[in-house]
C-alpha cells in the first residue's frame, strides 16, 4: 500500500474547496513520541486539573435537556459538579453544585424540575439564577458574614448549536473562537430539535486520554472490530484536523474495506446496512460499489419524505458517519436523524479509570417508523417520542456498557491497553498517520499544559 500522509484519504474528491466536507490541508504536528507518563501518572493529572479542565469550554449536556423554567441538571467532570438551569426568563446558567455557607453538594439528583434549590445541610435556599433565595436563622449570622451576600458561584455558561457548554475559566477566549470547526459544521444537524433517547455512564479502567485516543481512529477497525470489515471502509477514512485541537473523521460507510477480497457480492452486513437506512435489499441488484450511491438516493428521498430540510446536507452527511472531535473530552457522530455524543470524563481521583458518557440524540420525524442507525445500539424497545427524557444508566467498573457489539469490544480491550501503557518496557506510542487526530490532540493537550493557551 502506498499512502501519501500529505494527503491521505479523501471520501468525496469532488468535495468543493473550502466546503464542509473537503479534506483539509495538512497539519505537520511532527513526529515526536510523547512520555506514557501521560496515561498514568497523578502528577499528569494534577497538571491537567491546573491547566486544562478549568480553562477549556466543556459540553455539559444538549439543550433539549432543559424544557421549561425550573428543568436542571447536574454535569460531573472530574471532582467538580455543575447545576445546569433554566431561569425564569429563559436563560440557560451553570453554577458549582457547591453550597456557599459549608461546602454541601446542593443538588443530589442528576435531573429534575423545581423552582428553587434546598441545600441538605442547614437548608439555605437558592433561586435558579444562584442567588440566595433565604438562610434558616438568618439573625444568628453576624452580618459581616453574609457580606458580600453569598450565592453560588456561577460559571460561564453558553448554548449554542443545540448544546450547552460552559467554562470555569473568566479569562478563556468566547466559545465561538474556541471551538475550531466551521461556524456552520455543528449548526447543519439542528441538534436543538433533537432530544435524548439513551444516556448510558459507564466506568472503564483505563485513563480518559486512552479513550479518546481509542475512539479517533479506524485504524484499529480490522483487529478489534473485524465485522465491520464488509460494511464500513477504514482505509478510505478520511482525516482532518481544524483549529485548538478539533478534528473530524468522515468513515466511509456502505463501502468494504479494501482488506477484504471479495469487492462484489452484497454479503449479510451490507444487507443488514441497507434494511437498516430503511431500504429494501431485494431491490438492489448491484454489486457492492453501487450500494453508496443507492443507498445516498434513497436516503435523499427518505429522509425528505420524513420533514428534513435535506438540501442543506451532502450526500456524504446522509450516509456517512462525521466523527467530531472537540477538544478535549467530546467525539460526536453526526447524522441528520441522530447524533451520538460521547464524553470522556476523568475520574475525581484515579487516573487510571474514566466515565464513557453516551448520550443518543434522536430528531423524531413525520414517518413513525424512522429510527436511528442501529450501529448506535439503541434497544430495540426504546422510546423514540422524547416525551420522557430516560434516566442515566450507570455501568459499574468491569461491565460491558450494552452499547452493541462494537463498543462492547472498546470496553474489553481499553483496560488492558491501559495496563500496557504505564508498562516500564513502553517507550510511549508511536503514532503513524492514520492516527493523525490523536496527535493532534495531544498537541493541543501540551500547549495547555506548557501555558501557551
Ligand atoms: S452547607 Fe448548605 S446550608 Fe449549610
Ligand atoms: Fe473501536
Amino acid at each position: 500500500m502506498s499512502y501519501d500522509y500529505h494527503r491521505g484519504a479523501i471520501v468525496n474528491p469532488d468535495a468543493p474547496k473550502g466546503s464542509l466536507e473537503a479534506k483539509r490541508p495538512f497539519v505537520d504536528n511532527g513526529t515526536d513520541v510523547v512520555d506514557p507518563s501521560r496515561y498514568y501518572s497523578r502528577e499528569f493529572m494534577a497538571q491537567e486539573w491546573a491547566h486544562l479542565w478549568p480553562r477549556v469550554w466543556l459540553i455539559a449536556g444538549p439543550r433539549s435537556d432543559l424544557d421549561e423554567p425550573g428543568d436542571f441538571f447536574v454535569f460531573n467532570v472530574g471532582a467538580e459538579s455543575f447545576i445546569i438551569t433554566l431561569d425564569d426568563a429563559g436563560t440557560v446558567q451553570a453554577h458549582y453544585n457547591v453550597c456557599p455557607h459549608r461546602g454541601n453538594r446542593v443538588v443530589l439528583n442528576e435531573r429534575g424540575s423545581q423552582p428553587k434549590f434546598t441545600c441538605s445541610f442547614h437548608s439555605w435556599r437558592f433561586n435558579l439564577d444562584g442567588s440566595l433565595d433565604g438562610i434558616t436563622d438568618e439573625e444568628s449570622f453576624r452580618p459581616e458574614v453574609l457580606c458580600p451576600r453569598p450565592r453560588l458561584t456561577t460559571v460561564r455558561c453558553e448554548a449554542y448549536a443545540g448544546l450547552i457548554w460552559i467554562n470555569m475559566d473568566g479569562n478563556a477566549p468566547p466559545l465561538k473562537e474556541y471551538i475550531g470547526l466551521p461556524p456552520e459544521y455543528l449548526e447543519a444537524y439542528e441538534l436543538d430539535k433533537m432530544h435524548v433517547v439513551r444516556h448510558v455512564s459507564s466506568e472503564w479502567a483505563a485513563n480518559w486520554k486512552t479513550g479518546v485516543d481509542a475512539f479517533y481512529e479506524t485504524y484499529h477497525l480490522h483487529a478489534v472490530h473485524p465485522q465491520t470489515a464488509t460494511v464500513m471502509d477504514d482505509l478510505g477514512t478520511q482525516y482532518d484536523l481544524y483549529p485548538n485541537g478539533a478534528s473530524r473523521m468522515i468513515v466511509p460507510f456502505f463501502r468494504k474495506s479494501p482488506r477484504v477480497s471479495d469487492q462484489e457480492t452484497v454479503d449479510e452486513g451490507l444487507q443488514m446496512m441497507i434494511r437498516d437506512a430503511g431500504a429494501d435489499p431485494s431491490s438492489f441488484d448491484g454489486t457492492a460499489r453501487d450500494v453508496r450511491p443507492f443507498i445516498q438516493k434513497h436516503k435523499r428521498q427518505s429522509l425528505a419524505e420524513a420533514g428534513f430540510d435535506v438540501d442543506r446536507l451532502t450526500d456524504g452527511q446522509l450516509i456517512d458517519s462525521w466523527a467530531t472531535g472537540i477538544f478535549p473530552n467530546v467525539q460526536i457522530g453526526l447524522h441528520p436523524e441522530g447524533a451520538f455524543l460521547m464524553r470522556f470524563l476523568p475520574h475525581p481521583d484515579d487516573p487510571e479509570r474514566f466515565f464513557y458518557d453516551t448520550i443518543t440524540l434522536f430528531r423524531p420525524s413525520e414517518d413513525p417508523n424512522y429510527r436511528v442507525p442501529d450501529w448506535m445500539g439503541l434497544p430495540k424497545d426504546a422510546d423514540l417520542t422524547g416525551e420522557d427524557r430516560p434516566d442515566t444508566e450507570h455501568v459499574p467498573l468491569g461491565e460491558a456498557p450494552q452499547l452493541g457489539l462494537v463498543l462492547d469490544q472498546d470496553s474489553e480491550l481499553l483496560p488492558v491497553v491501559q495496563k500496557g501503557v504505564r508498562s516500564r518496557g513502553f517507550r510511549g506510542p508511536l503514532w503513524g498517520e492514520q492516527e493523525s487526530r490523536v496527535r493532534h490532540f495531544h498537541r493541543e493537550l501540551d500547549r495547555y499544559l506548557a501555558g501557551e493557551k
